[in-house]
């Protein structure tokens, strides 16, 4: 008889899940890392992990994000592969969007049978996907535990504390999320501190920038005319809902174009405000639409400073070294302003306009990078996740 016959050999199935834009550069690293561990990704081609496992995986997009802009052209930048399975599940309140996306995956799990489900970040597919598997008996990992903004009125917040709930493995980015968990009464071997799989896909994309090509596309030459500028990005309800507080944020920015132009590229939802209100915007704030990952990397990273609310970009920028502004009154991610390089500046204009004053006046934060921020967290997080699923 061959060896190989006699052996048990065990299966272990992935389903790995992303849905909307800042899902796909934390799932890219995880792809690279489970690529980097089978000559064939299929699951009709499984790799040995060890003498007597096998290891195989699919991927699933919810459809949460569906359009160029926000998603094709990041798979193209990230270089993911295209998902086994596309749910569609599109806009839509957010009861429509989540039970459209339940009602979907839970077909897939009953036909692929995934020993395990991997869920990232905090939005709706985050919550969606991690509660129809457990339902269905599927363990869960949950990649960006932990961290918490205690405003209950951000979906985000809703998102992260029913997904950490019902977690078998927390994987977090920094300390804060680690106590958070602890207070939360989860144990302690189901906490994972691995660092940040979205720090993992900067470093990778950043070392691939092809400069000479971007200098010729229309954002280098809008880079080159501009010299010095500052990048904003900005959709989230709280900010772009609120006509009231929406006006008062972009007489701010009016007036730091003053001194400084912007490059903004805008979000669908904030298209959608600034569509339906008569807001001014000055010359010298440049907007766009949403831009590929690439392409905003290549901005950001050399503006004098970002301004943003976006919770991808906080993180981003402190592991760059690039001065930040966070327009919003909390952050789920405090390492940005204990280690990095941001600062939470609220909504009103006075403290957008207070923090811009400081800055000129040479008042900034150095920062470093957090622990484990390093690029090796997918790394990590599949490691941990073989040594507990096939022991
Ligand atoms: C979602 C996430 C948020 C994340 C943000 C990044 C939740 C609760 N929120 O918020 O955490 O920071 O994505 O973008 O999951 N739209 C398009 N094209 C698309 C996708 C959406 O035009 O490909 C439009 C929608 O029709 C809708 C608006 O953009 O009008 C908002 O999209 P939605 O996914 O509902 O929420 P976001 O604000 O993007």
């Amino acid at each position: 008889m061959d060896g190989n016959q006699e052996r048990v050999v065990e299966m272990m199935k992935i389903i790995l899940v992303a849905g909307a834009r800042p899902n796909f550069m934390k799932v890219a690293p995880i792809v690279r890392e489970l690529r980097a561990r089978s000559l064939e990704y299929r699951p009709d081609n499984p790799t040995p992990t060890t003498n007597n496992s096998m290891l195989s995986w699919k991927l699933v997009h919810t459809g949460q994000h569906y359009d160029y802009d926000m998603s094709g052209s990041f798979f193209e930048d990230l270089e993911i592969p295209e998902p086994d399975h596309h749910l569609e599940a599109g806009s839509g309140t957010h009861a429509e969007q989540t039970a459209k996306i339940m009602v979907e995956f839970e077909k897939v799990c009953a036909a692929e049978m995934p020993d395990i489900v991997v869920v990232v970040g905090d939005v709706n597919s985050t919550l969606a996907c991690s509660v129809t598997a457990k339902k269905m008996g599927i363990r869960v990992a949950h990649v960006e535990a932990g961290l918490r903004s205690n405003d209950l009125a951000m979906p985000e917040e809703v998102n992260r504390l029913v997904t950490d709930s019902i977690s078998d493995y927390l994987f977090v980015t920094e300390n804060s999320g680690q106590e958070n968990l602890l207070r939360e009464g989860k144990r302690p071997d189901r906490i994972f501190f691995v660092g940040h799989v979205m720090v993992d896909n900067l470093f990778y994309v950043r070392q691939k920038l092809n400069e000479e090509k971007l200098g010729n596309s229309e954002v280098g030459k809008l880079k080159q005319r501009l010299g010095d500028y500052a990048f904003l990005t900005m959709h989230r309800p709280s900010n772009v809902d609120d006509p009231k507080t929406f006006g008062g944020i972009i007489d701010a920015l009016n007036e730091i174009s003053r001194e400084v132009p912007i490059v903004f590229p805008v979000h669908p939802r904030t298209r959608h405000q600034l569509n339906i209100n008569s807001f001014w915007f000055s010359d010298s704030v440049v907007l766009f639409p949403p831009l590929p990952f690439k392409e905003s990397l290549y901005l950001w990273k050399d503006a004098l400073f970002v301004l943003t609310d976006s919770g991808g970009l906080q993180e981003e920028t402190t592991a760059l070294g690039v001065p930040c502004f966070t327009i919003r009154e909390n952050t789920e991610r405090p390492v940005t302003i204990e280690d990095g390089t941001n600062r939470l500046v609220g909504t009103s204009p006075e403290g957008i306009l207070a923090a811009y004053r400081d800055f000129r006046n040479g008042i900034t934060k150095k920062g470093r990078v957090p622990a484990l921020w390093d690029g090796h967290a997918a790394e990590r997080i599949i490691e941990i996740i073989i040594a507990e699923l096939l022991p």
